[in-house]
């Protein structure tokens, strides 16, 4: 275990001190009692979300570890961003106020999960053409603090560091060239704690042997007020207004529906709409009222949803297979009872053919794609009824759209899917990570944690160079 000092916050001279030395200094009361209430409770709401989204197996930095990704969006970690008790620390760190935060996250490890390998959250962007100087030639320019949810002890998985490498030019070894007493290299603190960090110090996790959640959270800033990692970025916003208000639409929604893989909410939607479609259609044929319709709509959305969300690929092929059936049932009952019965069986196969491809594919595809697809489709599914319902009331209280008021709604509507189905292809910017593994192109959102994603390719984790969040 490492003999870690915990300094007082307002101790702000000795908590440079070690920091510069060792590359993280321990600070204690940086948080007030209702405060660290507060962030706990938000953070096991969120670790709650993610663990019923993503089984153990899937975690994204390895079984039962996860990183929250950006969580700066919910008030407890909003809190945590321009702290008084932390603030003038960092500052003194750099001997400057010129900072500028960067996103707040952090990660957890569950029951079961094993020991990490060392890294650094920071690799060398300069590659110097004169090969002179590197990153680590100079002062940190992205300090990290993470809040400690729980106590962190030997047993549940404590983070461990390897103290004064942050200015190092060699890199971490593998976990199996490691000398032991690195494993053991434990920082224990008591919940509450603040661990501030030079992102650079080798760090990992340890094994999580408890019964509970080992949990922390973070906020991170950089020095300067300039966005630096973004230079690859290509820029594909649409001035128009509607979209920004779309984008905070499908962010509600998003938070909605409580699902922190993208992944696993396109799988959600497209099944959605294969129910939802499903019901129109047949609604359609059988009621002729728009308002029933959307009913029926919606209905269908919550069910394809909530199937994929319980019943994961079982209910998604199910989904698919069913489709198949109905609609081969369908069209061979215009030939005969055995013909229905025949084509019937064959949909029910080639659909669940189709579902197993489109559920890998989907396993497969860049990252910023997978958000664009989604935001497209929660942009088709809600931009038709945002603009044909004002109508439709407008025909309901006569105010000259009577004569023709379903007319100009579903005109309206089909506008409107085309408006909201474009601005979600546009809606995600992206930048390029080339996989420091396996060399492969990885198209990501630009403003997300790079940290959280894996490669598509051979599922290493990416670069972690200018993750806002903390992850380890
Ligand atoms: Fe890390």
């Amino acid at each position: 275990m490492l003999d870690i000092e915990l300094v007082p916050c307002a101790n702000v001279e000795r908590a440079t001190e070690i920091f510069l030395r060792g590359g993280f200094v321990a600070v204690e009361g940086v948080l007030a009692p209702e405060q660290l209430v507060y962030a706990q409770e938000g953070a096991r709401r969120v670790v709650e979300e993610q663990t019923s989204a993503t089984s153990f197996d899937k975690a994204n930095r390895g079984y039962a570890r996860y990183s929250f990704g950006q969580q700066v969006h919910h008030p407890e970690w909003a809190m945590l961003v321009d702290l008084p008790t932390i603030l003038p620390i960092i500052g003194s760190i750099w001997d400057n106020d010129d900072f500028t935060a960067t996103g707040a996250g952090g990660d957890y490890s569950l029951p079961g999960a094993d020991v990490q390998h060392l890294h650094s959250d920071m690799r060398d962007p300069f590659n110097d053409p004169l090969q002179q100087v590197n990153i680590f030639d100079m002062p940190t320019p992205f300090i990290v603090v993470n809040y400690l949810m729980t106590e962190f002890a030997e047993v549940n998985g404590a983070i461990r560091f390897v103290p004064g490498t942050q200015r190092t030019r060699l890199r971490p070894p593998a976990l199996e060239d490691e000398p032991e007493h690195w494993k053991r290299s434990i920082a224990c603190a008591p919940a509450g704690t603040a661990i501030v960090r030079d992102v650079r110090c080798w760090h990992g996790g340890t094994p999580n042997r408890s019964d509970a959640a080992r949990i922390m959270t973070s906020a991170g800033c950089c020095v300067g007020g300039s966005s630096i990692g973004r230079a690859r970025s290509t820029s594909m916003r649409d001035p128009v207004d509607v979209f920004f208000y779309l984008r905070r639409l499908i962010g509600r929604l998003r938070e909605m529906l409580a699902v922190s893989d993208s992944r696993l909410l396109l799988r959600q939607l497209l099944a959605a709409l294969l129910m939802g479609n499903t019901a129109f259609w047949g609604g359609a044929w059988f009621i002729g009222s728009l308002m029933a319709l959307l009913a029926i709509l919606a209905l269908g959305l919550v069910v394809g949803v909530r199937a994929v969300d319980y019943g994961g690929r079982v209910a998604w092929l199910s989904i698919f297979s069913i489709l198949g059936g109905m609609i081969g049932a369908l069209l061979g009952y215009l030939e005969g009872a055995f013909y229905a019965l025949i084509w019937g069986i064959l949909g029910l196969v080639a659909n669940a053919g189709l579902g197993a491809i489109i559920w890998h594919r989907i396993e497969r595809m860049h990252e910023a794609t997978v958000m664009r697809s989604v935001n497209a489709i929660i942009g088709l599914c809600t931009m038709p009824v945002l603009v044909s319902l004002p109508l439709g009331f407008m025909g309901l209280i006569d105010l000259g759209y009577s004569d023709d008021v379903f007319g100009v709604m579903a005109f309206a509507a089909v506008l409107g899917a085309g408006i909201g189905f474009i601005t979600g292809l546009r809606s995600v910017d992206s930048t390029t990570i080339d996989c420091s593994e396996c060399g492969e192109a990885n198209e990501i959102p630009a403003d997300a944690p790079i940290g959280q994603y894996r490669c598509r390719f051979c599922a290493d984790s990416l670069d972690e160079r200018y993750a806002g969040d903390s992850g380890m």
